[in-house]
């Protein structure tokens, strides 16, 4: 059985196209790059709207076959930005009706756990998803996807992307504000916001982007501060629901996953409580079409099925409602 998965839930459409045995045939990413920072929803969309058709062609070509072999058509159906997600359920509905192929709408978020758990050992794990818009620790517990910890306010990588707006990097800031805090000397006290296995961001945000116009401090101080602070939060957060659901695996998603200083703590963290940490290549780690593809093989098999009349997209869809 070979799918070809659709993503668009934000600023990247992706096409992957996936076997029923989880060979990752094509994994296309379309990316949008914009200078201003930030993204404009009508913006992103119109974007994903030019690329969608040369995605799904690239991703045939590079899977070496053609469309008449595809036997499922998945597709992000929430959460993410409306614009978005609606240009990709729209090529999904309408590949799956030219075609005659069935379609499936699947759960972003569940989609990273699930090509995490393809490309990496992990059998049962806590996943500490960190993107753009999402923070989240997620895991599979008593029959259901559970939502175990997440932010009360913005998601890690739009706060970042704001402090790096205003300390003038461009978008996204997590790169420059991850190389630049190795260059950071001097811890600068900041706001540790942890409730339970919650966390918030907004606060420290405000604080530290006062802290960088009071003119007191160097850029490289605050971004290391920034980094050593929120990633420690993220990290107690995962570590308190990997020992409430007793499972010994910690699975990174999300493009902050991508940070080399939080892969490092989560590391640490893993071994000191003898546990085992995974963490896929980037390609996957960002929002991705192989995610949406496996996810929709994996949930095909369980029975499930998306008629055209029940495939409007779900942009508030929580991963516990699942
Ligand atoms: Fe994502």
């Amino acid at each position: 059985m070979i799918c070809l998965g659709i993503e668009s839930t934000a600023h990247t459409f992706g096409v992957g196209i996936v076997t029923d045995k989880g060979r990752v045939l094509a994994n296309v990413l379309k990316p949008l790059v914009t200078k201003k920072g930030g993204i404009i929803p009508n913006e992103a969309a119109e974007h994903h709207i030019g690329v969608c058709s040369e995605a799904v062609e690239e991703a045939l070509s590079a899977a070496k076959i053609n469309v008449g072999a595809v036997n499922l058509i998945s597709f992000s159906q929430g959460p993410g930005l409306g614009h978005c997600l609606r240009v990709g359920a729209m090529a999904a509905r309408t590949l799956s009706l030219l075609h005659k192929i069935p379609l499936i709408g699947v759960n972003h978020c569940i989609g990273h756990l699930e090509i995490g758990k393809l490309l990496t050992e992990a059998k049962d794990p806590v996943l500490l998803y960190v993107s753009g818009a999402n923070t989240q620790i997620i895991a599979f517990e008593n029959g259901k996807y559970r939502v175990f910890g997440e932010t009360l306010d913005i998601g890690i990588g739009n706060m970042l992307d704001v402090f790096g707006r205003e300390i003038g990097f461009g978008f996204p800031a997590g790169p420059k504000i991850m190389e630049l805090s190795a260059k950071g000397k001097k811890y600068v006290e900041l706001p540790y916001v942890i409730k339970g296995m919650d966390v918030s961001f907004g606060g420290i945000l405000t604080n530290v982007s006062e802290k960088y116009r009071s003119g007191k401090y160097s850029k490289a101080d605050l971004c290391y501060s920034l980094q050593e602070t929120v990633f420690a939060m993220l990290v107690e957060a995962a570590e308190r629901a990997m020992a409430q659901c007793n499972k010994r695996e910690l699975l990174l998603g999300g493009g902050v996953a991508s940070n080399l200083r939080l892969q490092e703590m989560c590391r640490t963290m893993c071994s000191e409580r003898g546990a085992e940490f995974y963490v896929p290549e980037r390609q996957f780690l960002v929002d991705n079409g192989a995610m949406i593809g496996w996810l929709g093989i994996l949930e095909y098999k369980k029975g499930k099925r998306t008629k055209i009349e029940g495939s409007w997209i779900k942009p508030y869809e929580r991963t516990d409602d699942v």
